[in-house]
């Protein structure tokens, strides 16, 4: 099951597959050209680098490879169509509404509680902004990974965000241009949050390392311990209602476990008083399309927690 078209074409049977998905492929609206439905399924091709890549995406260049999630247009005057292909066999992504089916809020998982005190050993990022934090990072000589770097990837987002997505480590595409999450995995976080009606401007994104790993290995203990700090840093400025821990070296990291990642799903941890969502990495999601149903039910908990958080 390596061959990257039949894993890729898997994917897509999937997603099809997926009655809840919003990529589902949908019959345009009376009046819609099928020019227009067609722009937005650019046919997409698999990416053999990618199809085996484990925390990063590297090889995958920027590019719509995946159907772009579509804005919420769907009238409602229109009746419901259902779901195939056109005479002309086009077809375009279709929203629905992400509270359809959503998970209830599950139980209470781990709870890390904020830091005691430490009266001996300031903290020598307690008074620094996101910007000052950002400018460390690209800075930043703690670990051996700045090394290899092009540009470290310190994150990106509103200061005031509700949500923080919190990732492994900058793949490729992330070391290329210094922005975090803009590869493929990139791509369909980006339509993952779109899916539950958070545009991605409006979510604070970054990665438990800021700086890429060579070949996308794991970031080392070692690793993860320097650059740590930063991250914590930026989630105690943000202060956001709901962290999203996608992967197991975000969640392992945040909760200090070692607990697989399955067993961290279907609990609201708490990483000092903020409630933590675990799910997989989007780039889990690439190789292995089966986990992507789990994943659109943990956004929707989360998404609902950001609705009870008021
Ligand atoms: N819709 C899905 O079906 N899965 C996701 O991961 C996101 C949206
Ligand atoms: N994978 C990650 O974990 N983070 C990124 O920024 C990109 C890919």
């Amino acid at each position: 099951m390596n061959d990257p078209f039949e894993l890729f074409s898997r994917y897509l049977r999937q997603r099809q597959e997926l009655g809840e998905a919003p990529w589902v492929f949908d019959t345009p609206a009376p009046g819609e050209t099928v020019a227009a439905a067609s722009r937005s399924r650019t046919p997409s091709r698999p990416d053999p680098a990618g199809a085996h890549n484990a925390g990063g995406d590297a090889g995958g260049e920027p590019g719509s490879r995946l159907p772009a999630a579509e804005p919420a247009t769907t009238s409602q005057s229109r009746a419901p169509s259902p779901r195939g292909e056109t005479d002309a066999g086009e077809a375009r992504p279709k929203k629905v509404d992400w509270r359809r089916g959503a998970p209830p809020i599950p139980p209470q998982g781990i709870v890390v509680p904020p830091p005691a005190e430490d009266l001996f050993t300031a903290d020598p990022l307690a008074d620094k902004t996101l910007e000052e934090i950002a400018a460390l990072v690209r800075e930043c000589t703690r670990c051996r990974l700045c090394k290899q770097r092009t540009n470290a990837v310190p994150g990106e987002g509103p200061p005031d965000a509700r949500l923080v997505v919190i990732g492994e480590g900058p793949g490729a595409v992330e070391d290329e241009t210094g922005r975090p999450f803009v590869g493929r995995a990139g791509e369909l976080l980006t339509e993952i949050l779109a899916a539950i009606d958070l545009p991605r401007e409006r979510v604070f994104i970054c990665n438990i390392v800021k700086c890429r790993p060579p070949e996308n290995r794991k970031p080392q203990p070692d690793e993860i311990e320097a650059c740590v700090p930063y991250l914590y840093r930026q989630l105690e400025i943000i202060r956001p209602a709901v962290i999203l821990a996608m992967g197991g070296t975000a969640a392992e990291t945040l909760l200090n476990t070692r607990q697989p990642l399955a067993g961290l799903r279907n609990r609201v941890h708490q990483f000092r008083g903020i409630p933590v969502i675990v799910t997989y990495h989007p780039a889990a999601l690439l190789r292995n399309p089966n986990w992507k149903k789990p994943t659109w039910d943990d956004v929707r908990i989360a998404r609902q927690l950001l609705d009870a958080r008021g």
